[in-house]
């Protein structure tokens, strides 16, 4: 196969979704057609006890929630697909939002019994900002859930993206007949337990199928039907490229009901990889230069060896084992030896891979999360990953001093993952952790001590407004603990302002230093 064929084959996908509406789930689904898993039901159950295969983390399990992101890569049909997981929980939306950089498209769950909810509008904006070509999976049609033209109408208006519905539901809950597929004109009958039953839809016209065609809710699907022809949006590949337009599908994951149609209609229409900005401009995948881009830093993924795995994003050329790169911001070169590809806990030595793929490679502490490795161009550097500034602030402190040094060591590490902040207080240089939530303390709390055998206490600060300074210079006297300086991992001064008002008023008495808000002057169209 050509390299262009490899390259045209790839689907790098994230699925993005508010907790429990179902992603694990059609993850699973996704897994049993590529033949990765055997049986369903083994990748979770949070009651049951079984795990997904990409919860690897021992707190994950215990609180049911998938906290990291993983990758999954198989082969299914004509296609070449790599999953990436993405942790559901909001306290973790910075790495969330980093994986994202790395996918070519995203499928949207929605819960038909909830509509769109906070979670998804989140991630569904940074997608958006992208473009990134969203493609929606209303789930749990099983159920009793609200009204399909209201779920689309909710899409359009919350979200701000037009729709276009690839099939219709006939009912729904006890009473769901099946769907209309629009877009491969036939119907497909939903019957409980049994296997999907294909019916093109010239047999119900042709009025074959009296035990659908009679019932009152078909003629309802039939009337909204008339009125998606007739008042809808048109199908527009282009548009759908660009995440202008989103195909909706209607289906059960649980049932494996419209799953697989969904897929495969999926595949045909979600990007190949594409051209990515760097620098020095846009570099296409057809370009035969190995370049790429890392995107997330994992430490202890295998407790048993303590090693660190950088997530790795093919953008250009083909990646061979044994390969020595360029790191662009170090200037240095490494030879690419220990590479892996992912199974969620399971990892393969990857000899070879090509644009749209994630590849782990092993990380002697040489790599930072954006660093963008290339074969060649050596002043080449893909665009910058957002930075998100946290909003809440602790104070860590080892609880036995004679562990100060693998407290350091742990915090080190923990903190070049890119889920928690360090900085350090100027005035006495004590360590400060800034994360988005309350849950990515009790990781990291749960970590240091399972993974590093160190015991920390914290005080909070509360929630702080922090702002980066732009001059070089400061008078440190000008602040106190309600405008906390601290410098952050790059040595910047950072203040940290008790509220809004503390803010306000230091910025009156202090107009000639200049304060600098991150959200604000952050790009998040990045790569
Ligand atoms: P998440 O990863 O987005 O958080 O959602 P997950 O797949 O874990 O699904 C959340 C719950 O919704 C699970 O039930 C799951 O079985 C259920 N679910 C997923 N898809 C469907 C569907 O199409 N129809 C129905 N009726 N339910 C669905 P749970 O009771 O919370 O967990 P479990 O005990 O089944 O694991």
């Amino acid at each position: 196969m050509s390299y262009i064929d490899e390259v045209q084959k790839r689907r790098t996908f994230a699925i993005i979704s508010h907790p429990d509406a179902g992603k694990t789930t059609m993850t699973e689904k996704l897994l049993l057609f590529g033949n990765v898993i055997r049986e369903a039901g083994t990748v979770k159950g949070k009651k049951s006890g079984k795990f997904a295969a990409s919860d690897w983390m021992e707190i994950e399990k215990q609180r049911g929630i998938s906290v990291t992101s993983s990758v999954m890569s198989f082969p299914y049909e004509n296609f070449y697909v790599n999953i990436l997981d993405t942790p559901g929980h909001e306290d973790f939306s910075e790495d969330t939002y980093r994986t994202l950089t790395a996918v070519d498209s995203v499928v949207m769950i929605i819960d038909s019994t909830k509509g769109v909810e906070p979670q998804t509008i989140k991630l569904f904006k940074v997608c958006r900002m992208r473009g990134i070509p969203i493609f929606t999976f209303i789930n749990k049609l099983d159920r009793e859930g609200k009204d399909p033209l209201d779920l689309l109408a909710e899409i359009e208006e919350v979200l701000g993206i037009e729709s276009y519905p690839m099939n219709w539901p006939v009912g729904m809950g006890k009473r769901f007949l099946g769907i209309v597929d629009r877009y491969n004109n036939r119907f497909v009958h939903f019957s409980g337990n049994e296997d999907e039953k294909i019916i093109p839809l010239q047999e119900l016209e042709d009025g074959k199928h009296p035990e659908i065609t009679e019932s009152p809710i078909y003629d309802s699907a039939q009337d909204e039907l008339l009125l998606l022809d007739e008042a809808g949006n048109n199908f527009d590949v282009e548009r759908v490229a660009k995440g202008e337009l989103t195909p909706v599908f209607f289906g059960s994951a649980l049932a494996n009901f419209g799953v697989e149609t969904f897929f495969n209609t999926f595949l045909q229409f979600a990007s190949a990889p594409k051209p990515r900005k760097t620098n020095l401009g846009l570099v296409p995948p057809e370009d035969e230069m190995f370049s790429g881009y890392i995107f997330k830093i994992q430490a202890n993924m295998n407790t048993k060896h303590r090693d660190r795995i950088a997530f790795l994003r093919v953008c250009s050329g083909k990646f061979e084992r044994g390969m020595s790169v360029n790191i662009t911001r170090t200037g240095k070169s490494i030879k690419l030896n220990q590479t892996q590809a992912f199974m969620a806990a399971s990892r393969e030595t990857v000899d070879e891979a090509y644009p749209g793929d994630i590849i782990g490679v092993y990380d002697p502490n040489v790599y930072q999360i954006g660093d963008t490795l290339t074969a060649g161009k050596e002043d080449m550097h893909y665009q910058e990953l957002p930075v998100f500034p946290p909003e809440m602030y602790r104070k860590v402190r080892v609880k036995n001093v004679m562990k100060a040094k693998q407290f350091r060591k742990g915090i080190e590490q923990l903190v070049q993952e890119g889920a928690i902040q360090l900085f350090r207080q100027e005035s006495n240089d004590e360590f400060i952790l800034g994360a988005v939530g309350q849950l990515q303390y009790d990781v990291f709390e749960y970590r240091l001590e399972a993974e590093y055998n160190v015991s920390v206490e914290f005080t909070t600060l509360g929630n702080r407004i922090p702002r980066w300074i732009a001059n070089k210079n400061v008078d440190t006297r000008l602040f106190d603990s309600r405008s906390l300086l601290v410098r952050d991992r790059n040595d910047r001064y950072v203040v940290l302002f008790e509220n809004d008002f503390t803010y306000r008023y230091f910025q009156d008495k202090n107009k000639d230093i200049e304060l600098i808000d991150l959200f604000e002057s952050n790009d998040y169209k990045g790569v």
